[in-house]
């Protein structure tokens, strides 16, 4: 009776803070139009140019978080990533949608990205803020209400979207040494079973083409078509319908 007496005492008094004994040194946050952006400074000041500020806000309306950690190669730690001017001009990193045609290019607007200054945007960020839906940290921004509600719609593969692709085309997978017919693989077959994302990116990597990693001594094993196909999809017995071309049964 006495210890349900304390116990309940306990609950209540821990209401208040102080009482509670356990209080975590929380980092400081910064004020929610800075939250998320990232200084990238490798080699900016060092070329005589101001440091970049990479808004995350801005980017997660429009891409979910594997395109850029994913499909793109940047790394979740900043200034790890070796981003590089060439790189980005040759369409890789930043590069990849600031061409002019996704995003704005590069040419004429490098201030916008070295612009050395952390609250860059922060009236473009108020502005989108109002609108959405909200909550106490961090930006302030519900994030996954505004995605359960439509209020944006990222995109979740850059490369392609469902729909702008030539999915009737099969693709010809061909073998790593010469002389071996290749392996045809149908999108359109294989969408009437699965979504994207059954093998976009953990089995196949759209970007670093898995082809030349593909053999059948992995497939075996379970990797790429073998993930399915030993164990529930036609199995791998039947040469013939991977292999058109193969003679053998
Ligand atoms: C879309 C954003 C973006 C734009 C626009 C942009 N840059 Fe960069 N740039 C970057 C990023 C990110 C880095 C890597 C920053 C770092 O590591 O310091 C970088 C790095 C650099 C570097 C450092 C040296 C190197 O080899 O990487 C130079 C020089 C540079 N940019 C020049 C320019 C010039 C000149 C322009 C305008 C013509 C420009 N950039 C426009 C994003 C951008
Ligand atoms: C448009 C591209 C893009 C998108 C989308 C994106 N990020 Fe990033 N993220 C970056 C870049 C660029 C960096 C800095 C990498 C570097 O400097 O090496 C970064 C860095 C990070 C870091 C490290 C922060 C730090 O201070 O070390 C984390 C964590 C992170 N991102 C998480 C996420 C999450 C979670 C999402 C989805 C909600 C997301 N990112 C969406 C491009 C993106
Ligand atoms: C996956 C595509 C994608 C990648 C990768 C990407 N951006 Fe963007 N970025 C966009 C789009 C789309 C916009 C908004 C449209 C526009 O302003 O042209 C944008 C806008 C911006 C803005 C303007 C924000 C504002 O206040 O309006 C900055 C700054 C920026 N990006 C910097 C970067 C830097 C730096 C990198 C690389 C570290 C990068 N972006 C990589 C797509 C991308
Ligand atoms: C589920 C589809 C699938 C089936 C079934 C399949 N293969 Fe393959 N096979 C592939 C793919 C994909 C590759 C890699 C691309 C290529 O070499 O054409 C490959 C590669 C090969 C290669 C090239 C060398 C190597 O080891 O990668 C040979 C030889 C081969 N297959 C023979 C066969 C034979 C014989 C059968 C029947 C016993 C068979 N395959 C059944 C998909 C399949
Ligand atoms: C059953 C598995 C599977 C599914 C589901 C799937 N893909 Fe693929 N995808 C592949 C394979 C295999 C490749 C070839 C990979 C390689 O060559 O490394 C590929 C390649 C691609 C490529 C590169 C094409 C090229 O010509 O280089 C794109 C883009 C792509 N897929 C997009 C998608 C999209 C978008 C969806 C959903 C609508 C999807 N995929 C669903 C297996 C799949
Ligand atoms: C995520 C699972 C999955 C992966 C990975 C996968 N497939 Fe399939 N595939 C299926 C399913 C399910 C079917 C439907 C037929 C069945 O169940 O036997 C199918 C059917 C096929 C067909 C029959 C097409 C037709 O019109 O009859 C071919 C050929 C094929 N796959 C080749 C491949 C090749 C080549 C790869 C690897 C590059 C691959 N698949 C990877 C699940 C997969």
């Amino acid at each position: 009776m006495t210890r349900i007496f304390f116990l309940l005492t306990g609950l209540l008094l821990c209401s208040s803070a102080a009482w509670c004994g356990e209080t975590f040194e929380l980092p400081p946050l910064p004020p929610p139009e800075e939250f998320g952006n990232i200084v990238i400074n490798r080699n900016s000041t060092r070329n005589g140019l101001l440091p970049v500020v990479f808004p995350h806000w801005k980017h997660r309306t429009k891409y979910t978080c594997r395109v850029c950690h994913t499909e793109l190669d940047f790394n979740m730690k900043a200034n790890t990533t070796e981003i590089r001017e060439v790189a980005n001009r040759k369409g890789k990193y930043c590069g990849a949608c600031h061409n002019g045609k996704k995003a704005f290019k590069l040419n004429g607007n490098c201030d916008k990205c070295h612009s050395g200054d952390i609250n860059s945007g922060s009236e473009k960020f108020a502005e989108f803020s109002k609108n959405m839906p909200h909550t106490s940290f961090g930006d302030r921004i519900n994030w996954v209400e505004a995605l359960k509600t439509g209020v944006i719609t990222p995109q979740n593969y850059l490369k392609m979207e469902p729909g702008d692709l030539p999915f009737d085309k099969d693709l010809v997978l061909e073998a790593g040494w010469g002389g071996i017919v290749p392996a045809v693989f149908s999108h359109k077959t294989h969408m009437g079973w699965l979504e994207c994302s059954s093998c976009h990116p953990d089995i196949f990597n759209i970007k670093k083409k898995t082809t030349a990693h593909f053999s059948m001594a992995y497939i075996l094993k379970g990797k790429f078509c073998g993930a399915c196909h030993l164990k529930v999809a036609f199995p791998m017995d039947d040469c013939k319908r991977c292999h058109p071309g193969i003679s053998r049964n």
